[in-house]
Order: structure tokens, then sequence, then C-alpha cells
């Protein structure tokens, strides 16, 4: 299948002929990328294809591993890791708990440190491993709403086995210091597990830069895929020392092998995996990875940045406050906004043809490429004409 959002694209990306890709944009203000993604024509023709595919071929093996093996190399081409590295998954959720079945807590270094800015999935997994001798510890929030590297300090020691956080905090849209965190947690033993969800696709993540042991991340948000598909990276050094039990016969060295007498885990990431891979999703996840490494994630990661710093910006000048940290290097794809009521906020906008969504008691805008000074303008608009009714007394 050729990709025709990509066909003859100039060596600097051409961010309005891309949005014309993506029809929803016609009709709507589309910032809502934080929970799922705009669908790109590409991504729809991938869906198609696989409707034709059965129809046409019935049962084809060998083409849904190829897809399942096309996803798995271009996640470690946007990751800068080998596809050894990486095992396809159901759920960024399905990956940690890969992981966590292949770590031991009766040591005394049984103690795995979250952030209190993690998505749940990363934070109930990890509290699910109590049971098994797990301690979990939080780092708090600092006055500023900002987890400071110092709170990290004060949390990781010699008992931390792993150190399990968020790039981007889903509520608030603050990046974490990663590379200060991971160089601490790696100096006092323990190993760093990245939840990326938040920030792949639009942030340029090299895991071998970041040096992150363990890195999960799902298609259906910034990698402009579907549902029902994820990723969890795995350092090579790592993969044969690590045996999970949560496992399943796509996790053998040979799938094709039907042994019902032992388990025989691949010597590469994908024993992380577990069964039959999601097809279709993979269709779908395939053409999104494209279009983004075709534009290239260091284009995509700046451009974010311009339209988030306009956007926080523009509400400050209409009086808005935003709770997201203003330095670039703080702040991921979401804007938060407080609101008297945010879910009634994110209705009446969504009235207007300006969608968005709410978490706790503030407005998420969520950036991505294919937004330009229009939707700015138009969220800026909106935002305006119902400030007497919503923004904070
Ligand atoms: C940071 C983060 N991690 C994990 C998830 C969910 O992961 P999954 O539903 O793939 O398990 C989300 C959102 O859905 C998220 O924002």
């Amino acid at each position: 299948m050729t990709f025709h959002i990509l066909a003859d694209m100039p060596a600097e990306p051409d961010f309005d002929r891309l949005r014309a890709e993506f029809p929803v944009l016609r009709r709507k203000t589309y910032l809502n990328s934080g929970s799922y993604c705009a669908l790109a024509n590409d991504v729809k023709a991938a869906f198609e294809q696989y409707m034709e595919d059965r129809l046409l071929v019935g049962a084809n093996w060998d083409v849904w591993v190829m897809k399942n093996e096309a996803v798995r190399e271009l996640t470690a081409q946007l990751l800068n890791a080998k596809p050894e590295e990486i095992a396809v998954t159901a759920s960024v959720s399905a990956g940690i708990n890969a992981l966590a079945s292949a770590l031991t807590f009766n040591g005394p270094r049984n103690k795995v440190v979250i952030s209190d800015f993690e998505f749940p999935t990363n934070a109930q997994i990890w509290h699910a491993q109590e049971p098994r001798g797990a301690k979990v510890v939080h780092v708090p929030i600092a006055a500023d709403g900002y987890i400071p590297l110092e709170n990290f300090e004060r949390v990781i020691d010699e008992n931390t086995q792993l150190v399990a956080i968020t790039h981007v905090c889903f509520r608030n849209g603050a990046k974490l210091d990663i590379p200060a965190i991971v160089k601490l947690a790696h100096a006092r033993g323990a190993k760093v597990l990245l939840d990326s969800y938040q920030a792949a696709g639009t942030v340029d993540i090299d895991v071998k830069k970041l040096d992150v042991d363990f890195c999960v991340g799902g298609m259906l948000k910034y990698l402009l895929g579907t549902a029902g598909i994820g990723f969890l990276y795995v350092r090579e050094s790592l993969i044969n020392s690590l045996l999970p039990t949560h496992s399943g016969w796509f996790a053998q060295e040979n799938i094709t092998a039907m042994d019902i007498t032992a388990n025989r885990p691949a010597h590469t990431a994908r024993r992380f995996e577990a069964g039959t891979p999601p097809v279709v999703n993979c269709y779908a996840s395939e053409a999104g990875l494209k279009i983004l490494l075709g534009i290239g994630t260091p284009a995509i990661e700046k451009r974010v940045e311009m339209l988030t710093r306009r956007c926080m910006e523009r509400l400050a000048e209409i009086g808005w406050p935003s709770i997201t940290p203003t330095q670039a290097e703080r702040r991921g794809a979401t804007i938060a906004t407080p609101a008297r009521d945010a879910s009634g906020l994110s209705k009446e906008l969504m009235d207007r043809d300006i969608v968005t969504s709410w978490r706790d008691k503030n407005l998420r805008a969520s950036w991505h490429f294919y937004n330009n000074d229009q939707d700015i303008e138009a969220f800026i608009g909106a935002m305006k004409s119902l400030r007497d009714r919503y923004a904070p007394q």
C-alpha cells in the first residue's frame, strides 16, 4: 500500500497540505489529540484495505504477521530502538503488566517509585504488585504544580528497583525532566520505565539518548493510529534476564511450534507479547506511524511547541490562566486551563464545533502538527465569549 499523504513531501514539511489530509479539520477545531487523534485519509484507507484483504483473501496469516512486524519496525524507528527491543502490545496496560510479571519484589530492592502525575494504569498496576512484595511510593507534586528533580531525589534510594514515570502528565500537560531523573535513578541502581503515551508523536523520543530501560506507549493519540494497540520497549541487554509469567503463543521463540509441553519465550522483546496480534489495529497504526516518520518528530515537536506557546500567550491576553508550565522544556502538547465547570465548558465548546476534553477542574486543549493559527483564534474567540460564565473567579 502506498501512502498518499507523503507523496512529494518537501524537505520542510508543508503543514497546510498535511492538514488537508485530515477531513475532520474542515468541520471542527480539533483540540483533542491527547484523548484520540484526528483520522487521516491514509489511516482510513488502511482500515479499508484490511476489509478488502478479508473479503478477497480470507484468512491470510502471513500478511497478519507481516503487519505486526511492520508496526514493530516503525515503532523501533520512532524511538531509535532495534525492532528486537519492541513488543507490540494490545495496550500500555498489557505492556506494563507483562513487565511487572517478570519482576520480583521479595528482596531488599522491592520499591517502585511512581509520580503523582501518573495516568491511573501506571499506578494501579504497580499497586497490584503489593501482594507480591512491592512497596509503591509516590513522588508528590510541589506547591507550584510541577514535580522538580528534588522531589525524586528524596524518594529514589538504594531500595528502589524501578522508577515508573510518565513523560507528560495527562492532567496538566507538564513534562518531567526525564534525562535528569534517569541519571539519578541509575546512579542509585534503579531501572526506569517511561510511559510515553502523552508524548510520543509530539516529542522527539530517543530511548538511547534518554537512556531509559523500558518505554511504553500507544497508537491512539498522537501516533495517529487507533485504540487497542501499543508497544513496550525493553533495553536489549535486559531482555534475556527478564522472564514474564504473563505470556502466550506469540511470546514464544517459535510461534508455529505449537508445543504444549513448555514455555520457550522468544529471545527478543516479543517475549512480552501474548496472543493473536490486534491485526486491524496494525493496519491503521502502520499508516499513522508512516505519516509521523515521513514528517519527522523533530519538526513536529518544534511546531507543537510554537502552537502551545501561542495558545498560552493568547489565553493570558484574555485573562484566562493555564496550569500548564510556561517553560518549553516543561510542557507537552496539552494546555490545561482551570474552569468553574470544566465539563460544561467543554460541552459549550463542542456546540461551537471545538473539540476539547476535561480532567478534574481543568479544560484540556491538545495540539498536534495538523493544528494551526486559525485553530488558536477559534479557540480563543470561543473562550473569550464564555469567560464570564466559566473562567475561575
Ligand atoms: C499517559 C497515559 N498512559 C496510559 C494510558 C492508557 O493506556 P492503555 O489504555 O493503553 O492501557 C493513557 C491514556 O489513555 C495515558 O494518557
